[in-house]
């Protein structure tokens, strides 16, 4: 199926790594998987595919950005905004940063360190500010429930927001699996069944799609 050939798709997948000194970074627990699926599905399917990416680089065509942190995600997302015509925002982003990164090694002998927060770029409301026309997709990982999912979705001003609750089974960081829901822009919520990421992928390329075609 080629039914994606023309589009532009730009996917960010990972988790970011925000340094405290050269050997130790604040991360989470975003394996990529998620992004990486919808990427590999959007240029299987034609699109001209753009990974950002904190993940090592996936064995299809696309064009990859190796990130690590939010800094840097932003700066390689919003560089690429213009002449998208989908945004996936599949990225678990940092919004905080030590405020500053020690050039050496911190020493256990020099005791616990007190490491001052910073907050980073908020890469999403970048993309949404600099957007001209792009279906903007954004993700929401809560924990236990999805109701902050729909304030957010209007919020954050985007067309699809593809919320999950990264507690319930077969829905964590690193599973093959995601028991997802999709808010819309207009506040309307789709609970899909749990499925294979890669058929999350297929199913929200689908709906942009059609989306899409609505308003050719
Ligand atoms: N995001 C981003 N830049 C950030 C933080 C988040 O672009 N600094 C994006 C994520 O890629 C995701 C969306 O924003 O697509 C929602 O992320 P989330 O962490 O759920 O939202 P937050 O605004 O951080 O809300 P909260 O911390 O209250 O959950």
């Amino acid at each position: 199926m080629a039914d994606l050939t023309g589009w532009r798709v730009l996917v960010t997948a990972g988790g970011t790594r925000e340094p405290i000194d050269p050997v130790r970074y604040l991360g989470n627990r975003s394996s990529g998987k998620m992004g990486n699926a919808i990427a590999r599905e959007a240029a299987a399917r034609g699109a001209t595919v753009t990974l950002v990416t904190t993940a090592s680089p996936p064995d299809f065509e696309a064009e990859i950005v190796s990130v690590e942190t939010a800094q840097e995600m932003a700066e390689a997302v919003w560089s690429r905004v213009a002449n998208q015509d989908v945004i996936v925002m599949a990225a678990a982003v940092a919004d905080f940063r030590p405020a500053h990164t020690h050039s050496i090694k911190l020493s256990r002998s020099d005791g616990p360190p007190v490491i001052e927060l910073e907050p980073t770029p908020d890469v999403l409301a970048g993309v949404v500010e600099r957007n001209a026309g792009a279906a903007v997709v954004g993700f929401a990982a809560e924990t236990g429930t999805l109701d902050r999912a729909v304030d957010k979705a209007r919020a954050k001003g985007v067309d699809l927001l593809v919320a999950n609750d990264v507690l319930a089974d077969g829905s964590g960081f690193g599973s093959t699996t995601n028991q997802v829901t999709v808010i819309m822009a207009d506040g309307s919520v789709d609970p899909w069944p749990l499925m294979s990421k890669q058929e999350v992928a297929a199913r929200l390329l689908d709906l942009l799609s059609k989306q899409r075609s609505g308003l050719d």
